[in-house]
């Protein structure tokens, strides 16, 4: 299959929203991360998607609505907390996992009885929804278990021959995926995913916010998990990811005992004066690191990394969310200094 490269332009947008409901699927750019669109109702547009990117069965997606008043269309009821969550935070990086109906089929949930269910702000995105006349489910667009995209070249990249069409919106402004959140009960959320829409935020709203255990340790083969997606290996370039918890100061006492040919050293921006070993920076607040991680660890790959040590970022606020993508990257192997 020839995949073509489409722009954001009105008629090009008209052809995307036009193979989502023909049954194929399409690369589209979101807020977030590049997703892999297809007709969510559609069972064997779904099934393409799952083919694609080479998926789990049991690891479920994420749905796209153009308006949150559509969820109920999709859903067998909704909290009251989630239509509250739904006017502060929707459109935005946020997917809110509720009790799926009929309408979606269990491909598209893998299996289970629920779906996430996401408004995404990019214009883009919102149009292809809205011209398509259905709701799009969409995974990031990677090849399963490599880093997200956040360029339409990462999507041509990994799905060139595999896909219709992907659509170039420019650069993806946060650079990870949506936060995913669950309901313990009327008045707490619990974080399946970490991501821009951070625990402070929802704590605006919500009474407790429960930040799931499975997001900063490794989960046990066969244990039960909250969300499919935390059992797998997620994120990884072919370079031996290494994270590094230490002062600027002592990442660079580390980097002069552990250089060598393949090695690279990814740096916090700022830090890279005089740095006499190859590298590359990630960002200054966890903003910009959140923005600039998954291109980074792509370009990493192809300047040819074998191994590379990370300045581990903060884990607060958003760097929660950069911090718990570059655990995984790393197959949780960190060195404390
Ligand atoms: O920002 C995003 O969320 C991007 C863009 C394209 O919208 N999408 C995305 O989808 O990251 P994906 O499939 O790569 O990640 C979805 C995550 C997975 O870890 C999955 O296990 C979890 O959300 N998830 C989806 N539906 C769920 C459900 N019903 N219950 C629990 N976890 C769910
Ligand atoms: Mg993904």
């Amino acid at each position: 299959m020839e995949t073509i490269l489409l722009s954001s332009s009105e008629p090009d947008l008209a052809k995307a929203a036009s193979f989502i409901s023909g049954g194929e699927i399409v690369g589209i750019p979101t807020e977030t991360v590049y997703g892999l669109g297809a007709d969510a109702t559609d069972p064997e547009a779904v099934r393409k998607v799952f083919a694609a990117k080479g998926r789990p069965a049991d690891n479920p997606l994420i749905v796209h609505l153009a308006d949150f008043s559509q969820a109920k269309d999709y859903t067998t009821s909704i909290p009251e907390l989630a239509k509250v969550l739904a006017e502060r935070f929707c459109p935005g990086p946020l997917t809110m996992v509720l009790p799926k109906n009929d309408r979606i089929p269990m491909v598209t949930s893998g299996g289970l009885d629920t779906v996430g269910i996401r408004v995404p702000s990019h214009p883009v995105m919102h149009r292809i929804i809205e011209l398509s006349g259905t709701v799009i489910a969409a995974p990031s667009a990677n090849t399963s278990g490599y880093p997200s995209p956040t360029a339409a070249s990462h999507v041509m990249r990994d799905m060139n021959g595999k896909i219709a069409a992907v659509v170039d919106g420019g650069e993806s402004k946060f650079g990870v995926e949506s936060t995913v959140i669950s309901f313990d009960d009327d008045h707490t959320a619990r974080i399946l995913r970490p991501g821009c829409v951070t625990r402070e935020m929802l704590l605006e709203v919500c009474r407790d916010v429960v930040i799931d255990k499975a997001i900063l340790s490794e989960v046990a083969a066969g244990e039960k998990v909250s969300s499919p997606g935390m059992k797998y290996k997620h994120y990884s370039p072919k370079a031996h990811i290494i994270m590094v918890e230490a002062s600027a100061e002592d990442f660079r006492s580390f980097a002069d005992e552990h250089c060598s040919d393949g090695t690279y050293f990814l740096l916090y921006t700022g830090d890279e004066e005089d740095f006499p070993y190859k590298y590359m920076t990630y960002g200054r607040t966890s903003e910009e690191q959140a923005h600039y991680l998954f291109s980074r660890l792509r370009e990493l790959d192809e300047a040819g990394a074998e191994r590379v040590y990370v300045r581990a970022p903060s884990s607060e606020g958003v760097g929660l969310a950069v911090y718990n993508r570059l655990i995984r990257a790393a197959g949780f192997e960190v060195i404390r200094i």
